[in-house]
């Protein structure tokens, strides 16, 4: 692991075009139902980042073969020989339960490590097992393991507690190769679940109803090989919206799905940005202080969790008292001591956080505890007084593909300083 830092000059005013690049969260459950397949399954819009090269490990753990070429991979499942992911990429990449399902189905049997909680809060399991065990999976928890078996899947009628989107794509990828007919209620409706959707029927599955929250899957005896194009990254996309603003700046972002992102043009529009949408580009400017606004997240089509750290990065800049609930995840305000630490003037209640807006941040030292609080501090370094140095770059190499490249052809003036052990 590399432990590299930006040094980063603020106050550059970006202007220009950025093309966002494949979602990571759609490509990970794509990886995963490759392993539904017989034959190989080619994606393209993949983006090269370490999340999916994680992922590219846990597939050829499992005996698959992968090429990753550009951004297109081409995996090919009929190898899959091994049935257990080794620990330690377990514990890189919570994402890697995605395999649960799909294993399960095509192979009968699988076992990971249960994944541990993560910066942002301890992240349960209990509504992908429940569904799997409605399913006629037998799961034991021995030891820090999840050992799941089953001679056969039986379609079920599932209700999730909490719309899981983790737990929807594990439940859909195990019912297309069950018998008879799945019904997920209170399903999470999130685009990258539509995308999965998309995938598993062009391989043959019946599945219909993602995007709402009731999901519908028929089984079928076996999937086939499909080519695909993994859909926009939404939350890169919102981020690269959000330092247009922050930075008073004026940018068009490319390869976006407005509709992906409402909430958040939404919110920027609110506080005073120019937004423009023109098919799949999205122009915003702005020029001045960005009004105070509050923000709550919730599930989609609600504002999203993964845009929180970086939207409550702008209000610290904005004019006047902002409030942000944060309802997903009960430990995402790891951003703010270091915000703080920049100059910002934020109090933290429970999941809420108060933000008074200053004209100013000031740059400094700080550290990206995670991958979005990573973000968060990128932008607020770009629209920082003087130069700021972002520690754990290695956070945001988990998702966001030749983020330097973009930023320096906007006019951002940053370098990052390799660091070697
Ligand atoms: C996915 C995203 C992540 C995003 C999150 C919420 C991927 C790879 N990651 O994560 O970037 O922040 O959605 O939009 O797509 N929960 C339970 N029991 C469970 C599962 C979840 O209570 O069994 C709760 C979680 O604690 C959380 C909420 O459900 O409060 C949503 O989590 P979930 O949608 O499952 O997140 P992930 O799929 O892990």
């Amino acid at each position: 692991m590399t432990m590299d830092r930006y040094v980063i000059t603020g106050k550059q005013r970006l202007q220009g075009v950025v093309k966002t690049s494949g979602s990571k969260n759609a490509s990970l459950p794509l990886m995963a139902a490759t392993i539904l397949a017989e034959g190989q399954t080619v994606l393209t819009g993949v983006p090269r980042i370490n999340d999916i090269l994680n992922m590219i490990e846990v597939l050829k753990n499992l005996g698959c073969k992968v090429k990753f070429e550009r951004n297109e991979m081409t995996i090919d499942t009929s190898t899959l020989v091994e049935n257990t992911i080794d620990e330690e990429l377990m514990r890189k990449m919570r994402a890697s339960n995605l395999i649960l399902g799909p294993m399960i189905a095509k192979n009968g049997r699988v076992k990971i490590s249960r994944p541990g909680g993560c910066a942002i809060g301890t992240r349960p399991m209990d509504q992908h097992i429940k569904g799997l065990k409605l399913l006629g999976v037998t799961i034991k928890e021995k030891h820090g393991y999840i050992e799941a078996s089953a001679d056969k899947l039986r379609g079920a009628e599932i209700y999730f507690d909490v719309p899981s989107v983790g737990a929807t794509e594990n439940i859909m990828m195990a019912a297309v190769l069950a018998e008879g007919t799945t019904i997920i209620r209170n399903a999470a409706k999130e685009p990258e679940i539509v995308d999965l959707q998309n995938l598993l029927n062009k391989m043959g599955a019946k599945v219909r109803g993602a995007g709402t929250h009731v999901i519908h899957i028929e089984g079928v005896k076996s999937l086939h090989s499909a080519e695909h194009t993994v859909i926009p990254d939404r939350i890169e996309a919102g981020t690269h919206m959000i330092a247009a603003v922050m930075t008073e700046g004026d940018v068009v972002v490319e390869n976006v799905v407005p509709e992906h992102i409402s909430p958040v043009i939404a919110k920027l529009r609110q506080g005073g940005a120019d937004i423009k949408i023109d098919g799949d580009s999205v122009r915003v400017k702005h020029q001045g202080r960005f009004k105070s606004l509050d923000v709550k997240t919730l599930a989609y089509p609600g504002f999203p969790t993964d845009l929180q750290p970086q939207f409550l990065a702008l209000l610290t800049i904005a004019e006047g008292t902002s409030i942000v609930s944060e309802t997903i995840f009960e430990n995402r305000f790891q951003h703010v001591a270091e915000l703080v630490r920049m100059g910002a003037n934020i109090t933290v209640e429970g999941r809420t956080a108060i933000i008074r807006g200053a004209p100013n941040l000031e740059g400094t030292f700080v550290e990206a505890t995670d991958l979005r609080a990573g973000a968060a501090l990128f932008l607020a370094a770009l629209a920082a007084e003087e130069g700021t140095v972002l520690e754990r770059v290695d956070h945001i190499d988990r998702g966001y593909e030749n983020l330097e490249e973009k930023y320096r052809t906007l006019g951002a003036k940053l370098q990052r300083v390799v660091k070697r052990d």
